[in-house]
């Protein structure tokens, strides 16, 4: 298992590109299951969790090509001969997002059989609003022996209110319409940049969607999807936690290659607590003043302050001047990071779904353990401003979200290392300067 060793306080200078959204590769990958035809996408990020779904793709029979060179960034998939429609709990554990599958295949093969994901450290993350939803359509869905198992000759139109907002519910149930027969009309969706990505994807392929983006979205079905070919937004996630690396370190960061648009909730934020940001076209530069202040945060459903972002901004907070109150309100049990930043010397009390952390507190470097993705970024921006050296355990969890980020992160000055379960213990960094 790799660790990341950091030594902090280097201020970051320079200029760091983003990539594609992975939360948006995602979904896109399942969309090829939807049609015989070839789709072909570009800026798909170089990250673990889309080498699973590439796994997962060719064990139902797909045939998955990655872009070399200068194109390695581009995937091209076609399933035109699935032979195994399912998704098996090897994959489904380390990819909750594997599930994404269950829509498109019972909408193109009339049956799919996807292992139901358990927990996870961040709560209990249950698929049950998937699964009513495509029953809606017409699915009937039984489960037995961890799996769901749904079949539907064809499947239809229905109208889907969601109980609660799903991000990969709304993904997949739109993937399933585009080839259901006659309308579906779904209320309450996920209006996440991912969401009107992949519907851009959809319509490329000939599907008929309209309000992707926007809590009403309705799909004619059509009988069949072509070939198709996109381009991935840029991860927001990424930019958002560049952002924050750059007001923390008090360096002169330029996050290019981004959306500021999609990074609007944080990006306000920051300027709350004092940083100072110059967003352009498709760069965001933040200038690190030093003087950042407290300021509350809650984190909501798009385009509110996302969860994905909760971690990083508590690294942050625990470097501004006052009490900062973090309300984390998806996720039940999202604040397994701050025990490790109290490790390292932060003031963070959790009450329930509350964080109250009280800045500015100096942090030291210590060994600390990733929990799950965001997480790690988050003790990776805490370990770049404490004094000494952070030794971060279980990267693998970031590097199922970040492409190459030590690269990234070096190349902007910071002082940071991946050492292998084989490598000595210690590892000696140039002392800072
Ligand atoms: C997606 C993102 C994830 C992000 C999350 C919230 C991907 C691959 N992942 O996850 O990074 O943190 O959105 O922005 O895009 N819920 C149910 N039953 C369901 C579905 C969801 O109770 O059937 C609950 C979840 O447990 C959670 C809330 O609804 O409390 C929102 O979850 P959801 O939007 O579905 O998250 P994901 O799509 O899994």
């Amino acid at each position: 298992m790799d660790k990341f060793v950091i030594r902090g306080g280097n201020p970051l200078v320079g200029t760091v590109r983003i990539s594609g959204a992975k939360n948006t590769a995602l979904p896109c990958m399942a969309a090829a299951l939807l049609t015989e035809e070839t789709v072909v996408l570009e800026n798909i990020p170089d990250v673990r969790d889309l080498q699973t779904m590439r796994r997962l793709l060719v064990e139902m029979g797909g045939e998955v090509e990655l872009g070399y060179g200068r194109a390695h960034h581009r995937t091209t998939i076609c399933t035109r001969s699935l032979n195994r429609p399912e998704a098996p709990y090897e994959l489904v554990k380390t990819m909750r997002a594997s599930t994404l599958v269950l829509g498109p295949l019972v909408a193109r093969m009339g049956r799919a059989r996807v292992s139901l994901p358990g927990g996870c450290a961040i709560g209990a993350r249950p698929i049950d609003l998937h699964i009513k939803a495509l029953e809606r359509l017409g699915a009937n869905i039984a489960q037995e022996h961890g799996y769901v198992e749904a079949r539907a000759e064809r499947l239809r139109g229905g109208h889907i209110v969601w109980d609660r907002i799903s991000v990969t519910g709304t993904e997949e149930l739109m993937m399933a319409a585009t080839l259901a027969e006659g309308e579906t009309v779904m209320e309450n969706c996920a209006r996440e940049p991912e969401v009107g990505d992949l519907a851009s994807l959809l319509h490329r392929m000939g599907a008929r969607i309209e309000g992707a983006g926007t809590g009403t979205i309705r799909i004619q079905g059509v009988p069949r999807l072509h070939a198709a070919r996109h381009r991935i937004i840029p991860d927001r996630i990424e930019a958002g936690t560049f952002v924050i690396a750059g007001a923390m370190t008090g360096g002169d960061l330029i996050v290019a290659n981004c959306e500021p648009a999609h990074i609007g909730a944080l990006l306000q934020k920051l300027a709350e607590v004092g940083a100072s940001l110059q967003v352009g076209q498709d760069t965001v530069r933040v200038i690190g003043n030093g003087g950042l202040k407290a300021a509350d945060v809650n984190t909501e459903e798009y385009p509110g302050f996302p969860t994905d972002m909760q971690a990083q901004y508590m690294a942050l907070a625990t470097q501004a001047e006052g009490t900062s109150i973090i309300t984390e309100n998806i996720f039940e049990n999202r604040f397994m990071h701050a025990q490790e930043m109290v490790r390292m010397g932060a003031n963070i009390k959790i009450e329930g779904r509350r964080a109250i952390v009280r800045g500015k507190a100096p942090l030291s470097g210590a060994a600390v353990l990733a929990s799950d993705l965001r997480a790690s970024a988050s003790l990776v921006l805490a370990a770049l401003v404490a004094e000494g050296e952070t030794i971060i355990d279980r990267v693998y969890h970031i590097d199922r979200g970040y492409e190459r980020i030590e690269e990234k992160l070096r190349g902007v000055g910071a002082q940071m290392k991946r050492i292998g379960e084989m490598l000595p213990k210690k590892v000696a960094l140039a002392p800072t300067s």
